[in-house]
C-alpha cells in the first residue's frame, strides 16, 4: 500500500472519529437536557390547543362531583344565598363592572382566571363580582358600596410596608421634585442617593432604572446575552418572570422559544445541564418565590380542578441548599445567576432573596414595592454584566432604554422607601411580621381543625396560600365565601394572600375570624362533603373529573351531538320506562344485546335468536306494562304501534318464508335451517334501520338521522347504567 493511500485512511479515520465524537456528544447532551427538561410547558401548550370551551349550567356545576340529590338541593340553595348576600353588598361595584367589562380588556382577562372554565359563565351569572375600591386605611379597602373590607391581595405583592406608609412616601417624593416635575433624560440628583442605596441593598456593583418588572427581566436577560455573548436562558419550572413572551415557554403566549429552557427545579440532572452546556447559557433565572412551591407555576383558584393541585412548601431549607448548589455550578461553570426578585426582594426581608437564602447573584431584578408607591423595574448587577456597549466593537449594543426610566417622582418616593428600608428599626419589622405571620398560621390550623374544616394555611414570611385538605372539585369557591365575609383577594384568589407590615394583632385575628368563617359557612353549603356523607365522593369525582376532561378534549360538534343524544334518551326515559318491572326487563334485555354486540361475529345465529328474544321481552314491557306510553314514544321518535306490528311481522314471516322455499314445514324444519332464517333476519334488522335512517334524513335531516341511529345502538349500554339497581343514596 502506498504512503498517501496510508495517509489518506488515516485522515478519514481521524474525520470520521471526530465526528462520531461530536454525534455522540451531541446526543449525550440532548439525553442530559431531556432527562433534567420540564415537559410541562411544551405539554400545556399542545393541551391549550386541543382543550375546548365548555360550560357548565347551574344544575352541573351543583352535581359536578356526582352528590347525591340531598347535598345538589343543600348546594342550591347554599349558592343562591351566597349570590344574594355578595349582590346586596356589592350592588354599585356590580353595575360599575357591567358598564365597563365590555371595552375593558384588562378587567376580562383578570376575570376570566378566577375560577375553572367551565364554570366560570355560570359563576359569571350568579355573582358577576368586580372589586372597585375607593380608599385604602391600613390594611382596609373601602369599597364603591362604602364597605371596608380586609385586603390580602396585598396589590399584587406590591404592598409590603403597609398603605398608609406608601401614602406618605409617595406624598413627600412628589414634593421633593416638585420643582422640577416630570422632566425626563436629565436626572435629578436624587438618583445618584437611590443608586448608592440599591447597590448597598442587592451588594451589586451596577444599577439600571426601568417602567416594570416585566422590562427589568428584558433588560437582565438581554443584556446578560449580550456580555456573554451566549444565547440560552434557563428558567425552572412553574416561575414566573413577567409577561414577556421570551421568558414565558409555556401556557400565556404562543412564540416559539429556542433560546429559554425551562429545567426542573430542585434537581440534580439541571445542575448537570447546566455544567454540560454553559458555554450556550447567558444566565440562569431564578425567582425566588417558587421556594413555595417548586415546579408549580403561581397557585391561582383557576387551575383548582382538584384539591391535590395546590401544594406549599412548609420549609424553604431544602430550597436555600438548592439555591447554594445551583450558586456552586453557575461559579465554576461561568454562568451568570440571575435572580427576580421583583416579587421577593423587600418582601421576605430588607435584603430580598439573596440574604433570606444567603446566596449572592451575579444580577438581582427588583420591581414592585421598590419606588416606594409607583411603577418601577430595577436591575441591580456585577459591572461585567451591565454593560450595554462593548469596549472592543463600538458598533454592538444592547440597546435597552425607555421614556420614563428615572422618572423624577418615582426616584423621589423610592429614596424615602430604600432610606426606610435600610433603617435598622425596619429589619427589626420584618422579623416581627414574618414570626407573626408563621404564628398565625399555626394557631390558624389549629382552630381549622378543631372545627374540622377541610383546609389549611401555610406561609413563607408574610406570603400566605390555602391549602385543602380533602378531594373536593368546589375549593375555588371559597373565594366567593371569603369576600362575603368581607376579605379582598387578587385575581388569583386563595393562591396567594399577603399580609402587609401593618397588619396589627386585631388584623391577624379578624383575618382568622373570617377565613374560618367562610370555610364554616362553605362546608354548611355541602361543597365539601367527608368520605362518611358521601362514600363514594372518591371514585364518582374520578369518573366526574374523567368526563370532564374528556368532554373538554372532544371537538364542539360531536359534544353537541352527545348532548342530543343523551337529550332523546332522556325525554324516551321519562315517556316511557317509569315502570319498575319494564325497567327491569328492560336491564335484563340490554344485557342480552351486549352480549348479542359481542358475540355476533362469532355466532350470527346465536347472536340473532338471542337478540331477537330480548326485543320481543323488551317490547312487551312497552305494549303491556306502559301501555299510555305509545302516544309520547310516537311524539318522540315518530314510532307507531303499525310501524311496530309491521317490523315484528317481517321477523314471524320469514322462517315461514324459508319453509315455504324448502316445500317442508313443522318445528324441525325450522331449526334444521336455523341458519339460513338467522341470516334473513339479520338482513332484515340492517334493512328495517336503514330504511328508518333514509326515512328520518328524508323528513329531517342526517343529523337527526344519525342521533336515532346511534341512540338505538348505544340503548344497551345507557339502559344498563340507569336501571342497574342501586342503594338509595343516603342524605
Ligand atoms: C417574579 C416576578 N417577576 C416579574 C414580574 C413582572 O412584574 P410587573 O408586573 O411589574 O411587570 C412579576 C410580577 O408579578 C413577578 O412576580
Amino acid at each position: 500500500m502506498s504512503a498517501s493511500v496510508t495517509t489518506g485512511t488515516a485522515v478519514l479515520g481521524a474525520v470520521f472519529a471526530l465526528a462520531a465524537a461530536f454525534v455522540a456528544r451531541r446526543a449525550f447532551l440532548i439525553a442530559t437536557t431531556l432527562k433534567a427538561m420540564s415537559w410541562m410547558p411544551i405539554l400545556s401548550r399542545r393541551l391549550s390547543r386541543w382543550v375546548k370551551a365548555r360550560h357548565c349550567d347551574e344544575n352541573e356545576l351543583v352535581s359536578a362531583d356526582g352528590a347525591p340529590a340531598f347535598w345538589i338541593e343543600r348546594r342550591r340553595e347554599g349558592l343562591d344565598h351566597l349570590a344574594a348576600t355578595l349582590r346586596s353588598q356589592h350592588a354599585q361595584s356590580i353595575a360599575w363592572g357591567t358598564a365597563i367589562r365590555g371595552s375593558f380588556a384588562d378587567l376580562r382577562f383578570t376575570d376570566a382566571s378566577r375560577v375553572p372554565f367551565p364554570f366560570a359563565q355560570v359563576t359569571r351569572a350568579k355573582f358577576n363580582l368586580c372589586s372597585v375600591v375607593t380608599a385604602s386605611n391600613g390594611p382596609y379597602l373601602r369599597t364603591l358600596d362604602g364597605h371596608w373590607t380586609l385586603d390580602v391581595s396585598g396589590s399584587y405583592g406590591f404592598n409590603v410596608a403597609g398603605f398608609d406608609r406608601y401614602k406618605a412616601w409617595m406624598e413627600r417624593g412628589l414634593k421633593r421634585v416638585e420643582e422640577l416635575g416630570p422632566v425626563l433624560g436629565p436626572l435629578h440628583p436624587i438618583v445618584a442617593e437611590n443608586i448608592d442605596l440599591l447597590k448597598r441593598v442587592s451588594q451589586q456593583d451596577d444599577v439600571s432604572f426601568h417602567m416594570s418588572g416585566t422590562e427589568a427581566v428584558m433588560a437582565a436577560v438581554r443584556t446578560a446575552r449580550f456580555n456573554t455573548r451566549r444565547r440560552l436562558i434557563v428558567c425552572f419550572s412553574g416561575a414566573y418572570h413577567g409577561w414577556w413572551d421570551g421568558v414565558q415557554p409555556g401556557l400565556g403566549s404562543e412564540r416559539m422559544l429556542d433560546d429559554c429552557l425551562t429545567l426542573n427545579d430542585m434537581s440534580p440532572a439541571s445542575l448537570a445541564v447546566i455544567r454540560r452546556r454553559a458555554r450556550e447559557i447567558a444566565g440562569v433565572l431564578v425567582n425566588p418565590v417558587q421556594s413555595f412551591h417548586p415546579n408549580s407555576p403561581p397557585p391561582n383558584d383557576a387551575v383548582l380542578v382538584t384539591s391535590a393541585v395546590r401544594k406549599a412548601q412548609t420549609s424553604s431549607d431544602g430550597y436555600a441548599g438548592w439555591l447554594q448548589q445551583l450558586r456552586e455550578v453557575c461559579t465554576a461553570s461561568d454562568v451568570p445567576l440571575i435572580f427576580d426578585e421583583v416579587y421577593s426582594g423587600f418582601r421576605l426581608g430588607p435584603g430580598g432573596a439573596q440574604k433570606y437564602f444567603a446566596v449572592h447573584a451575579d444580577m438581582v431584578v427588583y420591581g414592585k414595592t421598590v419606588a416606594g408607591g409607583f411603577p418601577i423595574g430595577v436591575v441591580c448587577g456585577k459591572s461585567a454584566l451591565m454593560r450595554r456597549l462593548d469596549p472592543e466593537h463600538p458598533m454592538r449594543m444592547a440597546y435597552v432604554v425607555g421614556t420614563f426610566s428615572a422618572h423624577p417622582a418615582v426616584m423621589a418616593a423610592m429614596n424615602e422607601f430604600l432610606r426606610w428600608a435600610l433603617d435598622p428599626s425596619t429589619a427589626t419589622l420584618y422579623r416581627g411580621a414574618n414570626r407573626t405571620c408563621t404564628e398565625w398560621v399555626k394557631s390558624t390550623n389549629e382552630c381549622l381543625a378543631d372545627a374540622s374544616l377541610p383546609i389549611r394555611v401555610a406561609n413563607l414570611a408574610t406570603i400566605w396560600t390555602v391549602v385543602f385538605t380533602e378531594p373536593s372539585r368546589y375549593n375555588w369557591l371559597l373565594q366567593y365565601y371569603l369576600r362575603a365575609e368581607r376579605i379582598t383577594l387578587s385575581w388569583v384568589g386563595t393562591g396567594r394572600c399577603l399580609a402587609s407590615l401593618d397588619f396589627s394583632d386585631d388584623d391577624y385575628k379578624t383575618m382568622r375570624e373570617r377565613l374560618i368563617a367562610a370555610a364554616r359557612k362553605m362546608k354548611n353549603d355541602g361543597w365539601w362533603l367527608t368520605a362518611a356523607q358521601f362514600p363514594e365522593r372518591d371514585t364518582r369525582m374520578r369518573m366526574a373529573l374523567l368526563k370532564d376532561a374528556a368532554a373538554a378534549l372532544v371537538p364542539r360538534p360531536v359534544q353537541t351531538f352527545y348532548a342530543a343524544v343523551m337529550k332523546r334518551k332522556d325525554d324516551d326515559h321519562h315517556a316511557s320506562h317509569n315502570n319498575p318491572v319494564n325497567q327491569y326487563l328492560h336491564l335484563v334485555s340490554s344485557s342480552v344485546f351486549l352480549f348479542c354486540y359481542a358475540t355476533v361475529w362469532m355466532d350470527l345465529t346465536r347472536a340473532m335468536v338471542l337478540g331477537l328474544a330480548a326485543l320481543f321481552v323488551r317490547q312487551f314491557g312497552h305494549a303491556v306494562l306502559e301501555p299510555a306510553c305509545h302516544d309520547e314514544e310516537k311524539l318522540l321518535l315518530g314510532y307507531t304501534t303499525r310501524d311496530k306490528t309491521l317490523i315484528v311481522l317481517g321477523y314471524l314471516l320469514i322462517p315461514l318464508a324459508v319453509m315455504m322455499q324448502a316445500h317442508e314445514w313443522g318445528l324441525a324444519v325450522f331449526f334444521a335451517s336455523i341458519d339460513r332464517v338467522a341470516v334473513q333476519w339479520f338482513r332484515w334488522t340492517a334493512f328495517v334501520v336503514l330504511l328508518r335512517v333514509a326515512y328520518l334524513t328524508w323528513k329531517h335531516n342526517v343529523h337527526i338521522a344519525m342521533i336515532w341511529f346511534v341512540k338505538l345502538v348505544t340503548d344497551p349500554v345507557t339502559d344498563i347504567v340507569a336501571y342497574f339497581p342501586r342503594r338509595p343514596a343516603r342524605a
